[in-house]
Formats: C-alpha cells, sequence, structure tokens
C-alpha cells in the first residue's frame, strides 16, 4: 500500500470510491469531475489517495483557503477498513498543510456517522459546542448521501 498526492486522473476511481461508502454527503456540483478538477487545481499537494494493486482503496480531500484548513470526504475501502490506512491518509493532508503553513483544521461530520466520528476523536480533532455551522448554498446543488 501507498501514499501518494492525489491528481485528476484519479477521479473516476475516487468517485466510484464515494459512492460506494455509507455516510458521506456529496453534491452533483463539488463532486462532478469539473468541480473537482477546480478542487486540485487550487490545492495540488495536500489531496492524497492510498494504492495497492493499481486499486484506489482510500481518499481524503483536504485543501485551505490560505487560513484554516478542511477535511472533505475522506473514505477507505470497507474491506480494508481498521490498519491503519485512514490514519495514513490524515497525516499525509496535516503535514501538507502545515507545509503551507496552515494552523488550524477542520471538518464536517454528520452526526448519525458514529464510525467517523469516533475516527475523527482518536485524530485529536474536538467538537465545539459554542458554535452554530452555518452556511448558504449559491446555487442549486443536488446533494446525494451515500
Ligand atoms: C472513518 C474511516 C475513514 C476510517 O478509516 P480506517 O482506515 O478504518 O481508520 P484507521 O484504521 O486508521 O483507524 C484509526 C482509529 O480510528 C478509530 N476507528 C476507526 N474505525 C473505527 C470503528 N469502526 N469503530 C471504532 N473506532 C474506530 C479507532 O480509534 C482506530 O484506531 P485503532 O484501530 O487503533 O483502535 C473509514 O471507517 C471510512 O471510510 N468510513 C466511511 C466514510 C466516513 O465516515 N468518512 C468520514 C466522513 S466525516
Amino acid at each position: 500500500m501507498m501514499i501518494r498526492t492525489m491528481v485528476f486522473s484519479d477521479y473516476a476511481k475516487v468517485h466510484a470510491l464515494w459512492l460506494s461508502t455509507t455516510g458521506l454527503g456529496l453534491n452533483s456540483i463539488d463532486d462532478s469531475a469539473e468541480g473537482i478538477k477546480k478542487y486540485l487545481d487550487r490545492n495540488p499537494g495536500t489531496c492524497f489517495v492510498a494504492i495497492e494493486s493499481d486499486q484506489i482503496i482510500g481518499v481524503i480531500l483536504a485543501g485551505h483557503d490560505g487560513r484554516r484548513g478542511f477535511i472533505y470526504h475522506m473514505s477507505v475501502n470497507q474491506n480494508r477498513r481498521r490498519q491503519g490506512i485512514g490514519d495514513k491518509l490524515v497525516d499525509a493532508s496535516v503535514q501538507a498543510l502545515r507545509e503551507e503553513g496552515i494552523l488550524k483544521v477542520a471538518l464536517v461530520a454528520l452526526v448519525e456517522n458514529k464510525i467517523g466520528n469516533q475516527f475523527w476523536v482518536k485524530q485529536g480533532f474536538t467538537s465545539r459546542e459554542d458554535l452554530v455551522y452555518r452556511n448558504k448554498a449559491l446555487v442549486e446543488f443536488e446533494n446525494i448521501y451515500t
């Protein structure tokens, strides 16, 4: 198994992995090929895939806006979980964000995603009870909850 930065040609395999993963919130625009190309063009060194025998068995999207890092769509193939692959992917992204001068990284997880939340606790991500997460869509999205 090796971890390397994600490139756009990984998209089809990564998208198939996301669709086979329970607990992710995808959407029709950001997670389309064009959306992911835009994200990788802006964040070329901070997204990673785990590869084995030419198959993508794990992925993490991470990027930043010059101030804070943000992680999206972390997934490890169902058959390869609990072997430390998620841990290695987070380490790779966090290290890459650090090297770009980023001091704090955040993510959102669905409340009902118990395993995902246990994983993030283990990675040292605390939850903020003093904040309300708010957002506003600027276009119409079709949400895909896997
Ligand atoms: C969350 C996910 C990425 C973890 O990947 P992974 O490769 O299995 O994680 P690791 O093996 O590196 O686990 C690291 C630690 O996380 C915790 N953890 C991971 N899976 C867990 C589980 N099923 N139950 C309890 N704790 C778990 C453990 O503390 C584990 O350490 P340990 O094995 O030494 O006890 C994987 O379960 C997954 O793809 N889930 C579906 C997608 C998802 O929920 N993504 C996050 C969206 S916010």
